[in-house]
């Protein structure tokens, strides 16, 4: 099943090289949120894999939010959004982090969850791990618990999942 359903993704992802810049190979994920049967196959895999207790879904703004919410939906979970600076309102909680260039900043409110909440941190991408290792760092802040990561496609060359920690469980389609 684990071989079938990387086949599928792997089929199904487009990749564009040299995109948004030279030497990146970007994985398009459009054509397989098209393929409504590849899309069920996709959601039903990573529910399935999911063997802990947690209470929220939080999916990291933009692609994040398409598998989180069909995730939250699938599980029965609430989805909890992760946005990129000032488009949440009302109190927030901030935090910035160091991208290959520069800086950003990802925003969730301060009334998500409460204290103690055991949070499972989704995205469509795992690259450098860069953007999810800033997710945790915020859920933290915000007193949750990270209990784990789930992606739909892993990039293992760029070895993000080694900047996470080891117990945490990481939940991936394709590891490519
Ligand atoms: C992409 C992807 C992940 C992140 C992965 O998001 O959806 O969030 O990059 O890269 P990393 O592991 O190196 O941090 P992007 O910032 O392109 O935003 P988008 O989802 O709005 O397109
Ligand atoms: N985000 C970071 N790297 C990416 C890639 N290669 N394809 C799609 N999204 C990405």
């Amino acid at each position: 099943m684990d071989q079938e359903i990387q086949q599928l993704v792997d089929k199904t992802v487009r990749c564009i090289p040299n995109y948004p810049k030279p030497g990146i190979n970007f994985r398009d994920i459009c054509p397989l949120l098209k393929n409504i049967e590849v899309l069920n196959k996709v959601i039903d895999y990573l529910a399935g894999k999911i063997n802990f207790e947690f209470d929220y879904i939080a999916g990291i703004e933009s692609r994040g939010f398409i598998f989180g919410i069909l995730l939250s939906q699938k599980l029965n979970k609430g989805f909890i959004p992760i946005r990129k600076k000032n488009k949440l309102p009302g109190e927030k909680i901030t935090l910035e982090y160091k991208l290959e260039y520069g800086s950003d900043i990802i925003e969730i409110q301060a009334d998500a969850f409460k204290a103690g909440s055991r949070i499972l941190i989704c995205d469509d991408l795992l690259a450098t791990g860069g953007t999810a290792v800033a997710a945790n760092e915020l859920i933290e802040k915000a007193q949750g618990i990270s209990v784990g990561y789930i992606f739909v496609i892993e990039l293992k060359d760029l070895k993000g999942r080694e900047r996470f920690d080891p117990k945490v469980p990481v939940i991936v389609a394709l590891s490519d």
